[in-house]
């Protein structure tokens, strides 16, 4: 299993989709002061936010001209996230027209300068720890891509040590809050989302300043409810559709997380992200005791 990983600068990475020669190049990345950047660990409903935030952008598209998008990308074999595939990406994405929408799970550390040279915006997705974790497990279970763990305890002491692919849950989150007050920035949290997905989806669209009707807001929450994603999952995600859309849910932490080691992640996240801006966007009541 250990050959399914490779690590990068002290950051694991599977091996199936990075690659480390593409790693090396990823500073040659030109952003475009357009672009729209979606950042979130994973499992953090990134592929969630990805589709919200599409078909926001595209609304103003019809079907037709959506799907000459989509062909372009396609076309150009440009990857889901900016540190997927080949080297020759960097260069091929040049060609993509704009809006670009781009998505990775990076810390702002590991990111082309020239994003946050750029005037691109940057919207940060953060999940509450837990549920993170949750996932995590079962998608390095349920993914022959990543390794196998034989139990939810040595899987659990590899999340709090930062020993899963993209590092630390808990760096991440903290290299994130040193931007958190650049006015091209904008953090949103699963829990939100999940709780008025309109309401989310309203403060996205006036951050990138894309325009929209009340119709347009309610045909789209319906279209990326899990449900529906979770229906159209193997047309939209191929094999891994299983493994990405699982549960959905907020608060399934509760059903594998022991007492110990519920007490063991409020420390810890309070020791190495309380008080911080970005962990004030985490529900609270979501990650305490
Ligand atoms: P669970 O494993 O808790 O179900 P990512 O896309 O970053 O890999 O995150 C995956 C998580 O987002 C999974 O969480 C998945 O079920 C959840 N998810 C995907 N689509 C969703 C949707 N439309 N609504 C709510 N959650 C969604």
């Amino acid at each position: 299993p250990e050959d399914m990983l490779f690590s990068y600068k002290g950051i694991l990475y599977p091996i199936t989709v990075c690659r480390p020669e593409t790693l090396e190049v990823l500073h040659t990345f030109e952003a475009r002061s357009d672009d729209v950047i979606l950042v979130g660990y994973p499992k953090s409903g990134t592929n969630w936010l990805e589709q919200m935030v599409k078909e926001l952008a595209d609304a103003k598209y019809t079907e037709e001209e959506m799907k000459e998008r989509i062909n372009a990308e396609k076309k150009l074999e440009t990857f889901q996230r900016l540190e997927f595939g080949d080297p020759g990406i960097y260069e091929r994405m040049k060609q993509l027209p704009s809006r670009r929408i781009i998505v990775t799970h990076l810390r702002p550390d590991l990111l082309p300068p020239s994003i946050f040279q750029s005037k691109a915006k940057i919207l940060v997705l953060v999940r509450n720890p837990k549920d993170t974790a949750v996932s995590y497990y079962h998608f390095y279970n349920n993914l022959p891509l990543l390794p196998s763990y034989d139990s939810w305890d040595e899987y659990f002491a590899d999340f709090m040590n930062g020993k899963l692919t993209w590092g630390s849950y808990f760096d991440h989150l903290l290299e994130w809050n040193k931007y958190i007050d650049n006015e091209r920035i904008m953090t949103i949290s699963y829990e939100e989302l999940k709780e008025d997905p309109i309401l989310g989806m309203k403060k996205i669209a006036s951050f990138f300043g894309f325009s929209l009707c009340e119709e347009d807001f309610s045909r789209i929450a319906k279209k990326t409810s899990f449900k529906a994603m979770k229906e159209k999952s193997s047309e939209t995600h191929g094999k891994f559709g299983d493994a990405l859309f699982r549960k959905g849910v907020v608060g399934n932490w509760r059903d594998i997380f022991s007492k110990a080691q519920n007490e063991e992640m409020y420390q810890k996240f309070q020791d190495s992200l309380g008080g911080t801006k970005i962990a004030s966007k985490i529900k609270y009541d979501v990650y305490c005791k």
